[in-house]
């Protein structure tokens, strides 16, 4: 069974997206692609169906990175088929225990920016209402948690390499 990732931010069409895509290309450039599996979802449901937003995919392909995907709402069974949950600041964190009612699944929910190894900040900032400055940020710490991310989930053992 592979490991699974979900990525939630609150509408799914900026930032969790593109730490989706941003893991995917990493996880192919490690020859990982049949150990993890990555997807996103939002807190919120405003946009469902939504490709990601075109600025966006904008900075990410200036990184090298297609954005794909549509948006979906973050369900309470993620909890159940996912093993790891990253949020994307800290209202993303306290809606997604929230869902939690039977407190359960609190071990399986940490910050995206827990991963960080540059970049000393907590939270990807949401870069919805700003320039495109903001989204050429988020596109940089998502870079550094998603290399952490990696590192982490090999030297923690949490996906097996090496056997094939
Ligand atoms: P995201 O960005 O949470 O990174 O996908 C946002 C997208 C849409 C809205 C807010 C943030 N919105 O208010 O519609």
């Amino acid at each position: 069974m592979p490991y699974k990732l979900l990525f939630v931010c609150l509408g799914n069409i900026c930032r969790s997206p593109s730490a989706e895509n941003i893991m995917n290309h990493l996880i192919e450039k490690a020859n990982l692609g049949d150990r993890i599996v990555c997807d996103s979802a939002g807190t919120g449901g405003y946009h469902i169906g939504s490709p990601p937003d075109s600025r966006m995919t904008y900075a990410a392909k200036m990184r090298g990175i297609n954005l794909k995907g549509s948006a979906r709402k973050f369900q309470v069974e993620d909890f159940n088929n996912f093993d790891l949950i990253l949020t994307m600041d800290k209202e993303n964190y306290r809606d997604i225990l929230r869902l939690d009612t039977g407190n359960k699944y609190g071990d399986k929910v940490k910050l995206m920016c827990d991963f960080c190894r540059y970049f000393d900040v907590k939270e990807v900032p949401d870069p919805y209402y700003g320039g495109s400055d903001g989204f050429d940020y988020v596109i940089e710490i998502l870079l550094d948690a998603c290399e952490g991310l990696l590192d982490y989930l090999i030297n923690e053992n949490k996906i097996v390499v090496g056997d094939r």
